[in-house]
């Protein structure tokens, strides 16, 4: 996970995804997701970039036995994850496909969520024209992602720290992508974007919030990456757990919610 190149979705971070989105602040963030997705019964529902498909999971009560859901991913190890989670629902479907060329019909969904995965797109503009295509003439889309460059990060060596956090951004595509997702949203033809930010906040290392998630993925993938060393890296992460033993652990960073409709 460390030298050169983004970070994985493999077996490892399928494991892991598995285990980290049971946390508070991921069951928190889904909330959100399906408050602005509003799912009824009866919806077609499709999950691009689904991972390890808790979000299906917990869809599946809201559209009922008359609707149904697709979840859709590139990685073959999170879609394994997912059909394990989704095993017992017959009107979950899954896909193994690129978000920039999605194997559906025009037309075909209701509603369609994408969380957490555009910024590690290439071609966003492409994604989102695919979204489009397939969400139905009044449907809705809900797209999330992080925006990095708000991470406000507690270090007493803040140099070290600024390096970790630049490192980090190698791990994705774009990481301030929601700077610009309400125009791009509208440059493809929905109508109606609305963008709301929500605060991930920690005063300490609890393992069920986002900044112990972040914690644990920046800490594997940093090393050999903007003259950081293994040792320097071993270094932050005792800092940081030291702070978090003397209560002076703080963490923060804005999470953007899309929704949009097509007309
Ligand atoms: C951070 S995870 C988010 C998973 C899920 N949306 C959630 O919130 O629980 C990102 C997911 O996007 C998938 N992904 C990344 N690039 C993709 C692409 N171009 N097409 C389809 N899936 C992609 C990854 O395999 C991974 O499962």
């Amino acid at each position: 996970m460390s030298g050169v190149g983004q970070l994985v979705f493999d077996q490892d971070a399928a494991e892991q995804f598995d285990l980290r989105y049971r946390t508070r602040d991921m069951v928190r963030r889904r909330a959100l997701v399906r408050d602005a997705l509003g799912a009824r019964p009866g919806d077609r529902i499709l999950d691009v970039g689904c991972g390890p498909g808790f979000a299906i999971a917990e869809l599946v009560d809201q559209v009922g036995t008359t609707g149904s859901i697709v979840g859709v991913d590139r990685s073959p190890q999170m879609l394994a994850t997912a059909a394990r989670r989704c095993a017992a629902f017959p009107n979950v479907m899954l896909h193994q496909a690129d978000v920039a060329a999605l194997p559906l019909d025009d037309a075909a969904f209701d509603r369609a969520l994408c969380v957490q995965v555009l910024e590690f797109v290439p071609d966003v503009a492409a994604a989102l024209g695919e979204l489009h295509r397939v969400v139905r003439p009044g449907g809705r889309v809900v797209v999330w992602d992080v925006d990095w460059s708000t991470v406000s990060w507690h270090s007493p060596e803040p140099a070290r720290m600024q390096r970790v956090l630049q490192a980090w951004d190698e791990h994705l595509t774009h990481p301030a992508l929601p700077r610009t997702l309400a125009a791009q949203l509208r440059s493809v033809g929905f109508e109606g974007v609305e963008m709301v930010g929500y605060a991930f906040t920690t005063a300490d290392l609890d393992p069920d919030t986002y900044a112990a998630t972040v914690f644990h993925f920046v800490s594997q993938f940093v090393a050999g990456r903007c003259g950081l060393s293994a040792a320097d890296v071993a270094a932050w992460v005792a800092e940081q757990r030291e702070l978090d033993q003397r209560g002076e652990f703080s963490f923060a960073c804005i999470q953007f919610c899309f929704s949009a409709t097509r007309p």
